[in-house]
């Protein structure tokens, strides 16, 4: 197993703060372990509460470090923090997200944090109330704002016997979500050559020139496929409603309606391999828009609405040969049915589907969990940040595109 796994010869720091599940990171200490990454355990002295240095030392790469202060160790904090690879916290404390998030060193773990270039997964788990605490998700922001990977608790039986949200993830969901950090690299040439277009953001369909109709997308989902497309070394267009910066492999065209951005995306539609609507475009628009600001004095307007045209069935039903249509179905109620249904109308090879109703999935949210239909089949990906979803689909339609001959290699 550990030659075909991408974490075969990383370095990785697995920290481990002080709570109850800090047991279970044994088990994720052995996973990565086995997938023949050197692991060197940070266990923080709460830690030594609940779990015990020699079990981490027996299983790990090297013996455990608990302090800044061991005397014979000649590794100073920064070089762990240098040479790893990416650093794994397991599990991430409310008091170690506070920390870390405020830049506090005052342990080798927190120092070893502060003192990394390398990408950062924290495996939040705690008590309900201290995840929901406004602090906590404020910090969460934080770090998710500096590219910090936060894997977020699931439901289920907590220490007490309380039920709720805080439950550490599984070590195999930890283990993906750092293998997809590793594949990601290895992936540079998987769309080397090819012509990417993405479309993110909600559409704003004007009623006068200070109003419109608009929905809560943030974008968010869009600009991470613009981003991955680019890593994995394509020539991107993203055609999007929320500001982006241009990149070095990322060209932007701010649009605004459902209208400019059909026009954006037909202009270059016939030169992409591969196009992917993760934009929500309305799908109604006011019939008339106002030239001057409507007044109130005047009572409530009649808004009349007409359709926008659909850009994805537009795009499907001129599909060119070798080019890749991916569109996007956000339900609140039966996403998958939904998703096969708009496959078939608007001739798309992919529907990524997911229900925006559940809280950690859908608009505004760091985090997606998708269902992809295509075909006769489907296939779930776990609940994972917005980046790293962008990743496995990208992986997963591009592998599809060349078994199919769509594309050639
Ligand atoms: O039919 P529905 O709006 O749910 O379809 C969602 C998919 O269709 C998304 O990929 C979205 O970008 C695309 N779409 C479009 N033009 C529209 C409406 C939706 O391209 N007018």
């Amino acid at each position: 197993m550990s030659n075909s796994s991408p974490l075969n010869g990383k370095r990785i720091v697995l920290g481990v703060g002080g709570g109850i599940a800090a047991y279970k990171s044994v088990e994720l200490l052995r996973q990565l372990v086995d997938r023949g990454a050197f692991v060197s355990p940070v266990l923080t002295q709460s830690s030594l509460r609940f779990v015990g240095e020699t079990t981490f030392s027996a299983l790990g790469s090297e013996r455990a470090r608990t302090s800044l202060w061991e005397g014979d160790d000649p590794i100073p904090h920064t070089l762990l923090g240098q040479r790893a690879d990416v650093i794994v916290v397991s599990p991430a404390t409310a008091d170690l997200i506070a920390k870390y998030a405020a830049g506090i060193a005052d342990d080798l773990l927190t120092t070893t944090l502060v003192a990394t270039n390398a990408p950062v997964v924290m495996v939040a788990a705690m008590h309900t109330e201290m995840w929901q605490h406004p602090s906590v998700v404020e910090n969460i922001a934080t770090l998710r704002r500096r590219g910090v990977i936060v894997i977020e608790p699931e439901s289920g039986r907590l220490a007490g016997g309380d039920i709720g949200v805080g439950r550490l993830a599984t070590a195999e969901r930890v283990v993906t979500t750092v293998e997809g950090l590793f594949s990601r690299a290895d992936k540079r040439e998987l769309l080397s050559g090819k012509r990417v277009l993405v479309t993110a953001g909600g559409t704003r369909e004007a009623i006068d020139p200070v109003r419109y109709i608009g929905n809560r997308s943030s974008g968010k989902q869009g600009i991470a496929f613009a981003e991955v497309a680019a890593d994995f070394g394509a020539e991107v267009t993203l055609v999007s409603t929320v500001p982006v910066t241009e990149g070095l492999a990322i060209k932007v065209i701010e649009v605004e309606s459902a209208q400019e951005m059909f026009d954006a995306v037909f202009a270059l539609a016939d030169e992409s391999d591969l196009v992917v609507m993760a934009a929500a475009v309305a799908d109604f628009r006011s019939k008339l828009i106002s030239p001057t600001k409507i007044k109130k004095k005047n009572g409530a307007p009649q808004i009349v609405l007409e359709p926008t045209p659909d850009i994805l069935a537009g795009l499907g039903s001129a599909k060119r040969k070798n080019q890749v249509i991916v569109g996007f179905a956000a339900e609140t109620g039966d996403p998958e049915t939904e998703a096969r249904r708009k496959l078939r109308d608007k001739n798309a090879d992919f529907v990524v589907a997911n229900n925006v109703l559940e809280p950690d999935a859908g608009f505004a949210v760091d985090t997606n969990r998708v269902t992809l239909v295509y075909g006769d089949s489907m296939v779930s990906l776990a609940l994972s940040d917005k980046r790293d979803i962008a990743s496995r689909i990208l992986s997963f339609v591009a592998e599809w595109a060349f078994k199919q001959s769509v594309w050639s290699e």
